[in-house]
């Protein structure tokens, strides 16, 4: 497996575009289902995730065609609506064609997906949902089964705010007969482009970003072309390493509208940001603001930008503390990051961080995608050589990241398996 190789010590310097949300493609290319013909996508990130859902989708029996970064899905004809295991286990989101194929074919058979690296994660108010709206849910052999010959309307009131059950909701409740109230939304920019899509495919979807979202449900939806919005995470990933070692960097392509927490808390950390319609300037600080993070949904903290934060408070000076408040686990980078030198102490959801850590360089381990993001900023302000194994965490969701930190001038490089 191939690994990547950082020398500290470099700043970040220059402009970098950012590529299409991965969180938001992966439920566009699922509402596809809904909409039989040819759906066209642009600023499709090319990753590890993308490429999962769209085997995903011919597995189904769309007809996909990719020319990077547009990618069309024809589902004029799917006649296969099971995701299998294989696929499931390497992709959580994998469950977002659930409320799709039921509401398109009136039946989905999806393998459950199991636990994951930061916690348990369970579906269970996905397919609470799906029973309120008339389905009928059966778990055999490792797959839950979902049948209804068409879904209802109902009022679905989410004790937590959940991402992939919204998403699955309002992709289900735009073809159910009535309208489906949805209480407790989450409200990340990732549902509001979902909503645009599913409008602009004839849907009736309003409320997404806030916290009650209401579908009137129609008999049909038909296929369009959509660009994915920018990922906001990648975007926050590249501000942290602008932060770092003094950098400035320019971010294009970027909303920073979707940022706006990640921002106040880089401000508040002594970071310089100036913000524009569509890009973002940081400037790092010869010194870094110590400072408390608790991750929330948006528009709180986001807990996919939590590892990153890490990095920073190690590098400021003072005491700063991370509490982790979405998954239960997500605390996995701490022990690698511990293995560089840093000084963490983790007592139940709060990470205590003690700054500024001397890092120096070695051999670390991703444990998952965001983790490994976090590792390699480590990278960034360690002393010497710092390794990362186990790269196929980052390839799901970073595209191309290495060339774009070479292009800011980091040393920094992938080492492909058979040269060591
Ligand atoms: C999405 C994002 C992920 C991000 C997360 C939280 C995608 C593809 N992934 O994941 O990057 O970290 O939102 O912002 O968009 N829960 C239940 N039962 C359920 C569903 C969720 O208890 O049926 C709990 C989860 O365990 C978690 C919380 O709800 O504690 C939020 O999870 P959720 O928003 O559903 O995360 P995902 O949609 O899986």
């Amino acid at each position: 497996m191939d690994k990547i190789v950082i020398e500290g010590g470099s700043s970040l310097r220059g402009k970098v575009l950012i590529s299409g949300a991965k969180n938001a493609a992966l439920p566009l290319i699922c509402a596809t289902i809904l909409a039989p013909g040819k759906n066209i996508l642009t600023n499709v990130p090319r990753l590890g995730d993308v490429r999962t859902v769209l085997k995903l989708l011919a597995i189904i029996g769309a007809e996909v065609d990719l020319e990077w970064p547009r990618v069309v899905v024809d589902t004029s004809e799917l006649d296969n609506p099971v995701a299998p295991y294989e696929l499931v286990k390497t992709m959580r989101a994998a469950i977002l064609v659930l409320g799709p194929l039921v509401a398109r074919y009136g039946h989905a058979k999806v393998s459950l997906p199991g636990g994951c690296a930061i916690g348990a994660r369970p579906i269970n108010l996905h397919l609470k949902a799906l029973e309120a709206m008339g389905a009928t849910i059966e778990i055999k052999r490792g797959y839950v089964e979902v049948t209804c010959d068409r879904l209802r309307g109902a009022r679905i009131d989410f004790p937590v705010a959940t991402v992939g059950g919204t998403e699955n909701v309002m992709m289900a409740a735009s073809l159910a007969l009535g309208v489906t109230h949805i209480h407790n939304a989450a409200r990340e920019p990732e549902i509001e482009d979902l909503a645009n899509m599913l409008n602009a495919m004839g849907a009736k979807v309003e409320g997404a970003g806030t916290s009650t979202i209401v579908i009137t449900g129609v008999d049909s939806l038909h296929a369009v072309e959509h660009r994915v919005i920018p990922d906001r995470i990648e975007a926050g990933t590249f501000m942290i390493g602008a932060a770092l070692n003094q950098g400035e960097v320019e971010l294009q392509g970027v909303n920073p509208s979707h940022l706006t927490s990640v921002i106040d808390h880089l401000r508040r950390a002594g970071v310089t940001i100036e913000t524009r319609t569509d890009s973002i300037l940081v400037r790092g600080p010869s010194k870094i603001t110590p400072f408390e993070i608790v991750t929330e949904p948006h528009p709180g903290f986001p807990t996919d930008m939590q590892a990153q934060f890490m990095v920073l408070a190690l590098a400021a000076h003072g005491k700063s503390i991370i509490t982790e408040s979405i998954f239960e686990n997500r605390f996995m980078h701490v022990p690698e990051l511990v293995r560089m030198g840093a000084q963490i102490d983790v007592q139940s959801r709060a990470a205590h961080l003690l700054g500024p850590a001397f890092l120096e360089g070695t051999t670390v381990m991703a444990t998952d995608l965001r983790a490994s993001a976090s590792l390699i900023l480590a990278g960034l302000i360690a002393e010497g050589t710092t390794q990362v194994l186990r790269v196929y965490h980052l390839d799901r969701g970073y595209e191309n990241i290495v060339d774009k930190l070479q292009g800011l001038g980091a040393r920094i490089s992938r080492v492909p398996s058979e040269l060591f």
